[in-house]
């Protein structure tokens, strides 16, 4: 059992001291988990495979289910891919630092255990300063899945961290809530036309207008031979309580509800409808809902209820991200 250390970083002006010590952590093979712009992630040095098939042992993560590779700027990054062609340099350079994840050929210093033996790999730049200079005081790339238990609901606080990890993880640098709080959009470069493997904080019409080209999103089909990300198994960030979900306010109404119920929606619920769930989230601000959903998910797992009921955010895509992350936390309303 290794006994996990707390160290307070400023996201901004991250102080040398807690960056010295990380990066000494992390160069000896330990692990580290750092706030992203998205959420925390689970850091080892990527290109020392021993220290990354612990980030898999200490997330219960198969070892099917490829690492992100995260660089300190475009230049570091571009190292770390066999090919680096106009199109993945016109978006790491307009998107980088930022919550893009582009998946290019692996170079050879990327070990297979990251890649989940595959040929590509998924690079990016991280917004925070502190996130960074952790990878400049390596001197090294960081594979870092979020720092969660496998299947588990995604951190935003070093709280969430240690709540999953507590005794697996050698530090957490607690840099205060994630500014995004969704997982970075997953883009296959390697694909033509390019494919969005997750949805994520950059939408595909932002990303089809930088490249002058169409963008395939949406489910990939089974027999398409295109590998899904595998991140993108149907159940995922789940939270242990049951939790439904439904359309829409409207079917709140005849919904057979238990007594400890909690509620969470991105429209105001109608006072007609007389709800009286014992804990609500609802936030109809789609930046802020993003920022807030998994503190709201995993808050409302944590007050005993009997189940949890999401109402599907409306149309648009700027709800695409948090409706696909809404869909792997909860099942249809039967
Ligand atoms: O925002 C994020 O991306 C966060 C922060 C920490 O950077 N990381 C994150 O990692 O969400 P993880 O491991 O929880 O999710 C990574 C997703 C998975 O669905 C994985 O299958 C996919 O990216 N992925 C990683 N490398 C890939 C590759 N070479 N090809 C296809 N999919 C890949
Ligand atoms: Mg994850």
């Amino acid at each position: 059992m290794i006994r996990t250390r707390v160290l307070l970083v400023d996201r901004d002006e991250p102080e040398p001291g807690p960056i010295a010590e990380a990066a000494a952590v992390l160069r000896r093979g330990g692990l580290v988990a750092f706030a992203t712009e998205t959420v925390y992630g689970l850091g080892a040095v990527a290109t020392d495979a021993d220290a990354v098939r612990g980030i898999f042992e200490a997330k219960g993560r198969p070892s099917t289910n490829p690492l992100i590779v995260h660089a300190a700027d475009v230049d570091h990054a571009r190292t770390f891919a066999a090919r680096w062609d106009d199109r993945t340099d016109l978006l790491a350079r307009r998107f980088w630092p930022g919550p893009l994840t582009l998946v290019v050929p692996r170079a050879a210093a990327i070990p297979d255990v990251v890649a989940a033996g595959g040929p590509t790999v998924g690079l990016r730049v991280p917004g925070p300063t502190v996130a960074r200079r952790l990878i400049e005081g390596v001197g090294l790339p960081l594979a870092a899945p979020s720092a969660n238990r496998s299947n588990h609901v995604s951190p935003t606080r070093a709280e969430h961290v240690l709540a999953d990890l507590d005794g697996r993880v050698h530090l957490i640098l607690d840099s205060g809530p994630a500014t995004v709080g969704l997982e970075s959009t997953v883009l296959d470069l390697t694909a033509d036309p390019p494919r969005v493997l997750r949805p994520g904080p950059i939408s595909p019409g932002v990303l089809a207008n930088v490249l002058g080209m169409g963008v395939d999103h949406g489910p990939v089909a089974a027999d398409s031979g295109h590998l899904a990300s595998p991140g993108l198994l149907a159940v995922h960030y789940a939270p242990r309580t049951r939790a439904v979900r439904i359309p829409s306010p409207a079917h709140l109404a005849d919904f057979d509800r238990p007594a400890r119920f909690g509620l969470m929606a991105f429209e105001p619920i109608p006072d007609a409808l007389r709800l009286k769930p014992v804990a609500a989230s609802i936030e109809p601000d789609p930046a802020v809902a993003a920022r807030d959903f998994y503190r709201a998910l995993r808050d409302l797992d944590s007050r005993g209820l009997d189940l949890i009921i999401a109402v599907e955010p409306p149309e648009g895509p700027e709800w695409d991200a948090l409706r696909d992350r809404l869909r792997r936390a909860t099942t249809p309303h039967a």
